[in-house]
């Protein structure tokens, strides 16, 4: 009998990739969601191969502790992508903090062999004080004063909820692994727009005419349901917070690769900073993952991706003249940065 895994959040952006490769991997997937009878939000993992035989969807809410019990119910494991993405405070807490330690204490109680919580890089950066030439491993927490007073809700509400999740699984003896995701993007499986999607929707609408002074870490919407598989699977995996990123990009560079890919789109070519130097980003190293198996996929990909998805989705508009992808691994896609 396939080995069962239950995917929190299952047809959200990241997890409907993870029940893709679980699926594609031979396990039966317990999909969780709190609009499971939803025929729209959902019938997108129906279509996925293997799923007809080994998905079940069920409603779970993160603040029902019943619900989380049904569902993790002979499960070898979970894997916890449920979470709102927003920075509204009476909004976020409760589902990002109570709803992580229900699943911990959940899947402690209902025997579950390993716990993956997706958690985030804001639960690691986001700190005036840390030296900005040193690399982000697993022993940086973001200052939660400083995400309040900046209100910065989600990396606050996230960083909670990791913290405390990593004491429930201390004190429970529960085998626990968070893989840790910078700025996901790629093709969407879902109908609706996520979050993430957003960061490169308005460069291509026209919304945004200027590009921020900004840099941030990307990944492939496919790299980390592959981390988690990677530390779902390996032995010794358990006990770490692993970094998935793939390269930090300064936002213009970001906007040069996609005018690039689509010069057909209004994507900006200036900076609303016109007087600072670049801001340079976080560094990170991608090392563990790697030496689990996990291969990142270049940024060209995504982006590329991403956009095609965007419009044939029809949330922009298609059109004809789009340059056909070379992926290419550029110089610095190996190292830390
Ligand atoms: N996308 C990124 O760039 C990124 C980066 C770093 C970390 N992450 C983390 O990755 C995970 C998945 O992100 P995503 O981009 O896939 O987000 P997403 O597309 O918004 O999916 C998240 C899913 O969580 C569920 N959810 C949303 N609000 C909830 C609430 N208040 N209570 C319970 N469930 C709720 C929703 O499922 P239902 O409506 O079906 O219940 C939703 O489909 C999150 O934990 C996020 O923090 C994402």
């Amino acid at each position: 009998m396939a080995v069962v895994v239950c995917v929190t959040g299952a047809g959200g952006f990241i997890g409907s990739w993870i029940v893709k490769l679980l699926l594609a991997r031979g396990y039966a997937v317990r999909g969780t969601s709190r609009r499971a009878d939803d025929p729209k939000k959902n019938a997108h993992l129906r279509e996925l191969d293997g799923a007809a035989e080994r998905l079940t969807m069920v409603r779970v809410d993160l603040l029902d502790r019943a619900s989380l019990r049904a569902a993790f119910d002979g499960c070898d494991g979970v894997i916890h992508t449920a979470s709102p993405m927003h920075d509204i405070p009476e909004e976020i807490i409760e589902p990002v903090i109570t709803g992580t330690l229900n699943v911990v204490e959940v899947a402690a109680d209902a025997g579950v062999r390993r716990v993956v919580y997706c958690s985030t890089i804001g639960t690691m950066y986001m700190d005036p004080n840390r030296d900005p030439d040193a690399l982000l491993d697993e022993s940086c927490w973001s200052d939660l004063d400083y995400c309040k007073n900046t209100k910065h809700w989600y990396c606050y509400a996230k960083t909670i909820a990791e913290k405390r999740a990593w004491e429930a699984a201390t004190a429970r003896g529960l085998d626990l692994a968070a893989v840790i995701p910078v700025m996901v993007l790629g093709e969407l499986l879902q109908p609706e727009m996520n979050t993430s999607t957003t960061h490169i929707l308005k460069y291509l609408t026209g919304e945004a005419t200027t590009y921020v002074n900004a840099s941030h870490a990307y990944v492939h919407v496919g790299d980390p349901p592959a981390a988690r598989g990677g530390v779902r699977g390996a032995p010794g995996a358990g006990g770490r917070r692993y970094v998935c990123a793939e390269r930090t990009l300064h936002r213009g560079e970001l906007c040069r690769i996609l005018a690039d890919l689509f010069p057909e789109y209004p994507v900006p070519t200036r900076c609303r900073d016109e007087v600072n130097p670049p801001k340079k980003g976080y560094k990170f190293t991608n090392q563990p993952l790697k030496d689990l198996g996990v291969k990142f996929r270049p940024v060209h990909q995504y982006l590329y991706e991403a956009v095609k998805s965007l419009e044939e989705k029809g949330f922009i508009k298609k059109t004809s003249n789009t340059k056909a992808l070379h992926v290419q691994s550029s110089p610095n896609c190996q190292r830390p940065c």
